[in-house]
């Protein structure tokens, strides 16, 4: 129940918003484009996930029912705070007001945290592949700052595919930014191999995840070996048309599809859904 307090008072100190339903407040927000931006609001002191899980979020809409959406936490399971990364879609129902937040705001935030791109859904390996497309890098901004991702694999690879450059900035700066990190900077050391690549606009990489990972460029640009089920793992997030595309790649080096219930050598979630194939 939404509760109204004092919205009516005379005096500015005492006029409350109003009280959403599993509230959370608005910490940091940034623009990163035109169509994405990040945020950050408090914690449930209860909320408990791993790394890679996603929840509900959303904001009232204008009969006052609550408009929610799932989203990939992107902070790791450690972080005092939770942080998403966004589209913002211009008539999306939710995106079209949720890319107005400002800190102090309230979202709604339902906290029962699900996934299927959680380390325990693989079985153990040496390489761990992160495959992702737009927004689908989200669950990898948690999963890249998690100790065990390290403490579990030798190397972990992030293909991170955009149609432009500008795109690709909030992985950067992450990545960038694990280096120095005070908690898990010496854990990561030379083991994150980051390789973002564009399709429209001129890059130092280029060309889709499907496309580098069928042609083997990625492994001769990494230095590494191709693909194989005894030492390779992989999590795919992206649109379904991705996702599809790149679990038959991977199917053919020999990886098969796992699940909380039943680990294997790689694991999908999409980023979205509602688009075509
Ligand atoms: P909607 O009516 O939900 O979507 C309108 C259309 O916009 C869709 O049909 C689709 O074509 C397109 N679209 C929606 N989301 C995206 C997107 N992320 N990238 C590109 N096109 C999109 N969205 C995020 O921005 N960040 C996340 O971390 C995230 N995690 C998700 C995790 C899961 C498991 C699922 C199923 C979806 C996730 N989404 C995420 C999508 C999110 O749930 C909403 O669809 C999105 O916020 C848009 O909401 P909307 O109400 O504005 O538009
Ligand atoms: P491309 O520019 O060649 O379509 P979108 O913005 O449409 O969601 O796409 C995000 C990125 O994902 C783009 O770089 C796009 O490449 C790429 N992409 C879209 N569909 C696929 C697919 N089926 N397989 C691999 N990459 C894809």
């Amino acid at each position: 129940m939404t509760e109204m307090v004092q919205m009516n008072s005379p005096d500015p100190s005492l006029r409350v918003k109003p009280h959403l339903p599993d509230a959370q407040t608005v910490t940091f927000v940034r623009h990163w484009t035109e169509r994405l931006f990040s945020f950050r609001v408090t914690r449930p002191q209860s909320l408990r996930f791993r790394s890679g899980e996603f929840v509900m979020i959303g904001l009232m809409d204008d009969a006052g029912k609550p408009l929610l959406r799932a989203y990939s936490i992107a902070s790791p399971s450690w972080d005092e705070e939770l942080e998403f990364y966004s589209i913002k879609v211009p008539d999306g129902p939710l995106t079209s007001r949720l890319q107005h937040i400002q800190v102090g705001d309230e979202i709604i935030l339902r906290p029962k945290p699900v996934g299927t791109l959680v380390l325990d859904a693989l079985l153990p390996g040496n390489r761990l592949w992160f495959l992702a497309t737009g927004t689908g890098i989200a669950p990898f901004a948690s999963l890249m700052r998690d100790p065990e991702t390290y403490e579990k694999f030798d190397q972990v690879i992030m293909m991170h595919t955009c149609r432009e450059v500008a795109e690709l900035e909030y992985g950067r700066q992450l990545v960038e930014s694990l280096k120095d990190d005070p908690l898990i900077g010496e854990l990561v050391g030379d083991k994150l191999l980051y390789y973002p690549t564009t399709t429209r606009e001129p890059f130092h990489h280029m060309g889709r995840v499907t496309d580098n990972l069928s042609s083997g460029k990625v492994f001769a640009d990494l230095g590494l070996p191709p693909m194989d089920a005894e030492h390779d793992r992989a999590m795919i997030c992206g649109s379904l048309a991705f996702n599809i595309d790149v679990k038959a790649i991977l199917e053919g080096f020999g990886l098969r599809e796992g699940a909380n219930s039943e680990p294997m050598e790689f694991v999908v979630e999409k980023a979205f859904v509602g688009d075509g194939i």
